[in-house]
């Protein structure tokens, strides 16, 4: 099976949509994906099965701060464990860490969500904070960061929005 990693489309939207209601208990209303969208379109990726063109995955980030923040990434529950979280994660990481030239990548992750924490783990993120009640149902977050390696170590601050 080949799979093929492109910006999204307008088009894409109901797609993903369904991928994000599957994958999270408390999924991104449509809006605020499109939001997400307009505002940076070159952080927002896909992937498809490159026969079928069907959409399997996404993952959506932007720039604050200096820093690249990733908004959500998720895969199809039938596509899963196969490495296509890492393209995608790894195609957004080039577009910013590369072209960008941001100082770090960071992220809030669901404190009991072990799938997602060691994919990042496996990718060269650390835990930086504990951000408790981070979610609407009471729940916590760890929020991860992972450096540029390609800029020299600086003891930056890591400013994020908690909104
Ligand atoms: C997190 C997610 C995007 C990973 O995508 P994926 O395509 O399944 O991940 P990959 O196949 O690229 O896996 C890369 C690494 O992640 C870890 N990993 C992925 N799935 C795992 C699982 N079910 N159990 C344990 N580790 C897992 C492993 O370390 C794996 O490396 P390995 O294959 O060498 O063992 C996917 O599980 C998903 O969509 N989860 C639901 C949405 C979500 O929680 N998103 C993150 C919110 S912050």
């Amino acid at each position: 099976m080949y799979f093929k990693i492109r910006g999204m489309k307008d088009k894409d939207i109901n797609r993903i949509i369904d991928i994000e209601r599957e994958s999270f208990e408390y999924s991104y209303p449509p809006s605020l994906i499109m939001q997400v969208y307009t505002s940076f379109p070159e952080g927002f990726l896909v992937v498809e099965e490159a026969n079928s063109k069907k959409l399997i995955g996404y993952i959506m980030g932007i720039i604050e701060w200096g820093n690249g923040h990733i908004i959500s990434i998720a895969v199809d529950r039938e596509y899963k464990n196969k490495g296509i979280g890492t393209m995608l994660l790894n195609a957004l990481e080039h577009i910013l860490f590369k072209r960008y030239n941001i100082n770090n990548m960071v992220l809030e992750v669901k404190f009991d969500n072990k799938i997602a924490r060691k994919f990042y783990y496996s990718k060269g993120y650390n835990d930086k904070r504990l951000l408790k009640n981070y979610y609407d149902d009471g729940s916590d977050a760890i929020l991860m960061v992972k450096k540029n390696p390609y800029i020299p170590s600086k003891n930056s601050p890591i400013i994020v929005n908690m909104w």
